[in-house]
């Protein structure tokens, strides 16, 4: 079987979970789905970054040992599966067994291969971002420090190992030319380039000033950079079966934001190049959101619940808001009125309205049967799953949503209604043709949504008595063909 390997960045265990979270959840779920529709053998991950000096001083601030504290956060985090439909098959833990005995064999690696050596770090950190910044990159805002990224810098001087890095400028840059889809969207691909052009500097992957992390083998004081070790728990993950581990890895999609790129296509490839691993096949970088025009921060007060949404407007709404608003891999802009207008008009009025027309006639001129045509749109199926292979996630409930719309269309022009009160039996099956098309098209589109909307996908599906759900039976239409019990599936958002 072939096999589809994908993952969400693991979350920080400091913070409860946001939209952002949500979003690349929510990206890779429908993604995961699809795969798995369409035959595939998929392994969807996500999980938890729990150790590091950011998570140490959150503890501290939250007045309990860090491993209290993790275990209690990253709860919430595995939650999140429940409160957005998550199909993940498993929940990775940076505190877990299984993820320090993969750290460790990596550094172990790096090691025997002489990729690190001792030296000492004198420099900036942003604790927020965990990361080291150059003097070049530090700007001045109301007389503080910080980075690019707007995160306070501290000036952090102490012994440390070090990755020779800066060997594998060369190296990287030759695998970005002849894997140019190892980076996603094709816009982010430049900006990596330019980045290791400009120059790399050996890393430092090593601390002695805090406690709270994986130890570095034979040398205990010192504690493995995170996000060395956060990086390692895509591969913690399948590691433990090496058919399971070849398989997966080299089918494996990394989803995450554009402000991580760096770590995941710069870091992650060269670190693995170093331990005479494969880098993942693809890395794809989406947008970020905006509230009502602007940026998201706690300090502004303007962080968006995804549980207090879908709550309020329900899990369905919520994802498919996310996923059909903005090109994936670009920026966007969330709003409740925005939301609204969305669902509203694409779901309840267009997709639900539709398939309520059409199936009360069905109940009321055909004793609740499906008249049978298989009208399938051609090149349907193909089309969307050339999207998929590029993200294209945005893309792909565009093709539905006009597909929706031009059945509609279709529907209203040729008044089935009326050819349904004649008389004649040519209008009768005009009629019946007319029926079997429209819902053979929503059959199609449900199909493919139940990756996007899962839950109201099903309904749809359960509603015309569709019984094969994958794409192996695009064509069968197998099931009763019986139109069901009617519910609301898409309730108008007053
Ligand atoms: N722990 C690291 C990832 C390690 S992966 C080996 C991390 N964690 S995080 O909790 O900060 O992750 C946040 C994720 O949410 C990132 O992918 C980030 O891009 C995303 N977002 C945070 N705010 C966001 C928006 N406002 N909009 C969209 N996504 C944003 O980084």
């Amino acid at each position: 079987m072939k096999r589809f390997y994908i993952t969400t960045p693991i979350y920080y265990v400091n913070d409860k979970p946001h939209i952002g979270h949500a979003y690349t959840s929510i990206a890779s779920d429908a993604l995961a789905r699809f795969k798995r529709l369409d035959g595939y053998n998929v392994k969807f991950l996500t999980g938890t970054d729990e150790h590091g000096l950011k998570i140490e001083r959150a503890a501290q601030s939250a007045g309990q040992n860090p491993q209290d504290f993790v275990d209690q956060v990253s709860e919430n985090f595995r939650d999140l599966s429940n409160v957005l439909n998550l199909s993940n098959d498993d929940f990775i833990r940076t505190t877990e067994p299984r993820h320090e005995k993969a750290v460790i064999e990596l550094w172990n690696r790096l090691v025997q291969n002489d990729e690190i050596y001792l030296g000492k770090y004198s420099g900036w950190y942003a604790v927020s971002d965990e990361e080291f910044i150059s003097e070049k990159d530090i700007k001045e805002v109301d007389g503080v420090k910080v980075a690019p990224s707007g995160s306070v810098v501290e000036w952090h001087e102490e012994e440390s190992y070090f990755f020779r890095l800066s060997a594998y400028q060369e190296k990287l840059l030759s695998f970005y030319e002849n894997y140019p889809s190892f980076i996603g969207p094709d816009s982010r691909r430049n900006e990596v380039i330019s980045l290791v052009k400009n120059g790399l500097q050996d890393l430092s992957i090593s601390r002695v000033s805090f406690d709270w992390g994986i130890k570095v083998p034979n040398d205990p004081k010192h504690i493995i950079y995170v996000w060395l070790d956060a990086l390692t728990n895509y591969i913690s993950a399948i590691a433990e079966d090496d058919f399971e581990f070849e398989n997966y890895w080299a089918n494996s999609f990394h989803i995450i934001g554009k402000d991580i790129l760096k770590f995941h296509a710069i870091y992650w490839p060269a670190f693995l190049f170093a331990a005479d691993v494969q880098p993942p096949k693809r890395v794809f970088a989406h947008g970020w959101w905006t509230n009502n025009g602007e940026k998201i921060s706690k300090s502004k007060g303007n962080v968006i619940d995804p549980i207090e949404i879908t709550k309020e407007y329900g899990i369905d709404a919520f994802r498919y808001f996310l996923l059909r608003e903005v090109t994936f891999g670009q920026d966007g802009d969330f709003s409740e009125e925005a939301l609204i207008r969305r669902y509203n008009t694409e779901l309840a009025n267009d997709l639900g309205n539709l398939l309520q027309r059409c199936s009360a006639l069905i109940l009321k001129y055909r004793d609740g049967f499906i008249p049978n045509s298989k009208v399938v749109p051609s090149g349907f199926l193909t089309n969307i799953r050339h999207e998929i292979d590029q993200q294209n996630i945005g893309k792909v409930l565009d093709i539905l949503a006009h597909e929706i719309n031009r059945t509609n269309k279709y529907f209203s022009s040729a008044e089935p209604w009326a050819l349904l009160k004649s008389n004649d039996r040519r209008d009768q099956s005009e009629a019946d043709y007319v029926l079997a098309q429209t819902i053979d098209i929503i059959k199609c589109c449900a199909l493919v949504l139940q990756a996007f909307i899962p839950e109201s996908a099903g309904k749809i599906l359960d509603y015309l008595g569709v019984s094969e759900r994958t794409f192996d039976g695009w064509y069968a239409s197998v099931g009763t063909n019986e139109i069901g019990k009617p519910e609301p599936i898409f309730p108008k958002i007053a």
